[in-house]
């Protein structure tokens, strides 16, 4: 018999700039977007816990907190493990979750680099807090998201994303000390300047569990060793990892260490109110960086940034972990139409399948409907 119900939500988010810096302790400005999980929950007795997902309708999960306990996961859909892996750390750290019920339904296109996954992880923690845990700190659902997904669904993220999905407001860009856990609301209100931040998927979904993603994990700790810091965060000048003796370690630390710095460039810019036109180079550098010195782009996301600058965009690049998925472009909302139809020309000619585009707008963070 269920005995609570009610229906939270969610968002995924896009990251202004600031990628591939939350596992090496830097910083990060991501906002939310208007698209999310919802997460209907309702406890239930005996530890059994009943997973649906509307977008995964063959694969129901009828399993309990126990066999949760008990190790075993290969038999979950991969698609499961986040929601469990929230369940079974709820319980490890002395948050009992006597039995519950969740049905999932999400809006945010999956492997779009917009963390669909955080989405349905946070969804999925702040139902489970308000039902079970209502002392339970965000900074607490933060890490129980993150290591859902490094422990259970296998991918050795940083924070960036459930910190978003949590603490992002309206109207607002969440900066981001992943180190300290400082944050700082600035606000980006783009139809004040006469601006739209476009976001073009690729439809070439990024895959992070096929290692790429903790090979440069293990690159940039790797540089850090040999550079004698803790971590890439510590490393203040670019110049410094001219003292690599090995070319790819000293690409990945550069990209690291100008990524910090065009964050705290763009956050201090933002702060004072300034014309987000001004920090469209960054954008666009962060994105050759990416390229050049990350190495997670990809010819579609290329063919993107390149077309979206070429209509006219101010400034664009890719978003996300990269090697495939979104890129985003800082335009005039009156050439939005040319940048997204250069986009679709462009992809045309290439032979890639056609992009979906959004426009978006910086939305509220993760909190209960009804
Ligand atoms: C993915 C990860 C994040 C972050 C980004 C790259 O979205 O989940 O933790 O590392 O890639 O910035």
């Amino acid at each position: 018999m269920e005995t609570t119900a009610g229906r939270w939500w969610a968002p995924g988010r896009v990251n202004l700039i600031g990628e591939h810096t939350d596992y090496n302790d830097g910083y990060v400005l991501p906002m939310a977007l208007p698209l999310g999980v919802t997460c209907t929950a309702a406890a239930g007795p005996g530890g059994v816990v009943r997973l649906r997902s509307r977008q995964a309708p063959g694969d129901p999960v009828d399993t309990t907190t126990a066999a949760l306990a008990s190790g075993g996961w290969s038999e979950f859909p991969a698609w499961s493990r986040y929601p469990l892996g929230v369940i079974r750390e709820f319980e490890r750290r002395g948050h009992e979750v006597p039995g519950v019920h969740l049905d999932l339904d999400g809006t945010v296109p999956i492997g779009a680099g917009l963390s669909s996954s955080a989405a349905l992880s946070c969804s999925v923690a702040v139902a489970l807090r308000d039902l079970f845990a209502p002392a339970a700190t965000d900074t607490e659902l933060i890490d129980i998201a993150r290591t859902a997904e490094n422990v259970y669904a296998g991918v050795p993220t940083g924070t960036l994303d459930p910190s978003a999905s949590l603490l992002c407001t309206a109207g607002h860009l969440l900066f981001l000390d992943t180190r300290t856990g400082a944050t700082e609301q600035i606000p980006f209100d783009l139809d004040a300047f006469g601006l739209a931040l476009l976001i073009i998927d690729t439809g070439t979904p990024h895959r992070l569990v096929d290692g790429e993603y903790a090979a440069r994990r293990t690159e940039c700790a790797a540089a850090a060793a040999q550079l004698g810091v803790p971590t890439l965060r510590d490393v203040p000048f670019a110049a410094e990892a001219d003292h690599l003796p090995d070319p790819v370690l000293r690409r990945r630390a550069r990209h690291v260490i100008t990524e910090n710095a065009r964050v705290l460039r763009i956050a201090e810019q933002l702060r004072t109110g300034a014309d987000p036109r001004l920090i469209a180079p960054l954008l666009t550098a962060g994105h050759a960086s990416l390229r050049d010195d990350f190495e997670v782009s990809s010819p579609p996301l290329d063919t993107a940034v390149t077309a979206a600058l070429s209509a006219g965009a101010h400034g664009a690049r890719l978003t996300g972990a990269g090697f495939g998925g979104s890129i985003l472009a800082l335009v005039d909302h009156d050439r939005v139409v040319e940048v997204r139809t250069a986009v679709r020309e462009a992809f045309s000619a290439n032979g890639f399948n056609p992009p979906r585009d959004y426009t978006a707008t910086p939305s509220a963070g993760a909190r209960r409907l009804l």
